[in-house]
């Protein structure tokens, strides 16, 4: 511990509360709840045939009754999957106080670096010693992530090998959507191969895109809200101090756009724009560019030559054009991937000439139309999914090159005289393993309760689900949903795949219609608002405000 700021030593006392129905887990029954739960016949035949047993399921939840059981020990292994986000670490201690309060002989295994530990066997045996330094602390360190996806048969079969050399009753596999998607089919092939192994997810990502009629937030999008709107308050304060910049920030949050939307919210910053209403509107690229050059254009006439201005990093994936051209060049370059490699040393010009035939005519204009550098980490190494990178592409650099473009030619033409001096900046991994807010804390410790919870009454292929969270601690609900009830098909590599489907932002949800409301005035006032950073201590608006877009929706 001799590493730890005094902030970090005092967060490991910090005791996060537990909803009243994960106190006790002793007096604890399961009940189906009837009224949500699907008959099996109500799924999709192709689902059904994939998951024959996980449609049978219900969802559960929990009551109180008046006599104590006793629990035998339980040994139960956990991954965490994918990108950080905070209170990651808080899901392991939860899990691990709940196992202890389940049985003290109960045992807790990490597997390491993510999915690829289970499928090598490589783990660490939690104990308390373990656990206590990672209390209430950003990070994943404590037994590492990764992004290799259980998908082969062969990955099933190693997985299933590790799960039975250690006599495991429960694996919680910490991710977001492709993790939870990579546990459900794990929990049916658990199920076919009769290990009593049951499998539980908990719903993790900065990016919020995990959400549906049962997850209203992953966890981690609250830290990281909070920290980018920190951030992004700060530069909106100096913007309007030095009246000489304009900061373009790109938002991480991969696809969706719902980071970029609360930290709008929550610092009312000049302009942000949100993808799911571009793809809606398809506007083109020109058009987008246009959009914040008539920003620039109207803030000059009033003598405002700064401002803030807010890009969600995946925002091309929801330009038609753009999109179009990065569909071809995903397929263009799974399809020569040996020339892929090759190409990794060689310049653009000579990767372009050697994609160029794969492109249709529209593709290739569009990619011309790009700046150098945009276009050379087009062509980066896909990841693992085959999708582009979408953090590797700067496309605040993209959009202040295309606007300069643009207020350029208005110059030429008389229509704007104001001097732009655009300063680009990315909100990104800072955000992902900050010391998680009271929230995340408290989250994440019940997440790991339920998920005991779940294992202990024999749950498999459910995925932890906690409800009210815009309410205090005292009226969360908890309730276990088979995963089944959360995936559909998609196309993904060109096949028709059974995946969770992504929460993107709702155009018609509650928050985004606040955003709409107020936008107007915050494009010309400069009604900024600066959160300031993550308080722990003090009154529950400070400490303990949950995203705004979960109060909103
Ligand atoms: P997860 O979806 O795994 O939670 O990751 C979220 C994220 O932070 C995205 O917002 C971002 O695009 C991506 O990870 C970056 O990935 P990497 O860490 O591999 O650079």
């Amino acid at each position: 511990m001799k590493n730890l700021s005094f902030l970090q030593r005092y967060r490991l006392l910090y005791q996060p509360l537990l909803p009243p129905i994960l106190q006790d887990l002793q007096k604890l029954a399961p009940l189906k709840r009837e009224a949500i739960s699907r008959a099996s016949t109500d799924f999709d035949p192709a689902l059904q045939e994939l998951f024959p047993h996980a449609c049978t399921l219900p969802i559960l939840c929990f009551q109180g009754k008046n006599r104590s059981s006793s629990f035998i020990p339980v040994k139960v292994g956990v991954i965490l999957s994918g990108g950080q986000a905070s209170g990651g670490q808080n899901v392991i201690s939860g899990l691990f106080d709940a196992l202890k309060k389940i049985h003290p002989a109960s045992r807790l295994i990490g597997f390491l670096n993510g999915p690829e530990g289970i499928i090598k066997n490589e783990y660490i045996e939690l104990t308390e010693e373990g656990v206590a330094p990672y209390r209430n602390q950003g990070g994943f360190d404590i037994i590492g992530s990764g992004r290799t996806k259980i998908q082969t048969q062969e990955q099933f079969e190693r997985v299933a090998q590790t799960l039975m050399t250690h006599e495991l009753d429960g694996l919680v596999i910490v991710g977001g959507d492709d993790s939870n998607t990579n546990a459900a089919f794990l929990a049916e092939f658990c199920h076919r191969k009769g290990l009593s192994t049951r499998i539980v997810g908990v719903p993790k990502t900065i990016d919020g895109d995990l959400k549906n009629s049962f997850i209203e937030i992953s966890f981690g999008f609250d830290t990281a809200s909070k920290v980018y709107s920190e951030t992004i308050g700060n530069l909106a304060r100096d913007a309007l101090s030095a009246k000489k910049s304009y900061f373009f920030v790109k938002m991480m949050g991969r696809s969706a756009s719902h980071l970029t939307l609360e930290c709008a919210l929550q610092t009312h910053v000049n302009l942000a724009l949100i993808s799911e209403e571009i793809a809606a509107q398809r506007l083109s690229l020109q058009q987008v560019v246009a959009e914040i050059a008539d920003l620039i254009c109207e803030r000059a006439e009033k003598n405002k030559h700064f401002g803030v201005i807010l890009v969600p990093e995946g925002i091309l994936e929801f330009i038609p054009e753009c999109q179009a051209m990065i569909g071809e060049l995903n397929h263009c370059l799974e399809g020569v991937k040996s020339g892929v490699n090759q190409l990794g040393q060689k310049e653009t010009l000579e990767k372009l000439r050697l994609i160029k035939p794969h492109l249709s005519q529209a593709a290739y204009d569009c990619f011309c139309t790009l700046p150098e550098e945009i276009q050379q980490q087009l062509l980066f190494d896909r990841d693992p999914h085959g999708n582009v990178q979408l953090s590797k592409i700067e496309t605040e650099r993209l959009l202040i090159a295309l606007v300069e473009r643009e207020l350029n030619h208005r110059r030429d033409t008389r229509c704007y005289t104001g001097a732009f001096n655009p300063q680009p900046l990315f909100c990104g991994y800072e955000g992902r393993s900050a010391l998680p807010s009271n929230f995340d804390c408290q989250y994440c410790y019940a997440l790991g309760h339920l998920a005991a919870l779940l294992i202990q009454h024999g749950a498999s292929g459910y995925m932890c689900c906690i409800q009210h969270l815009a309410e205090p601690v005292e009226s969360w609900e908890v309730i276990g949903v088979p995963f089944v009830h959360m995936l559909h098909f998609e196309m993904r590599k060109n096949k028709k795949q059974a995946v969770i489907q992504k929460g993107l932002v709702d155009l018609k949800g509650g928050a985004f219609s606040a955003f709409q409301q107020q936008r107007g005035r915050w494009r010309l006032e400069d009604a900024y608002c600066s959160p300031g950073p993550l308080q722990f201590e003090g009154a529950f608006e400070l400490t303990s405000q949950p995203p705004l877009c979960l109060e909103l929706e």
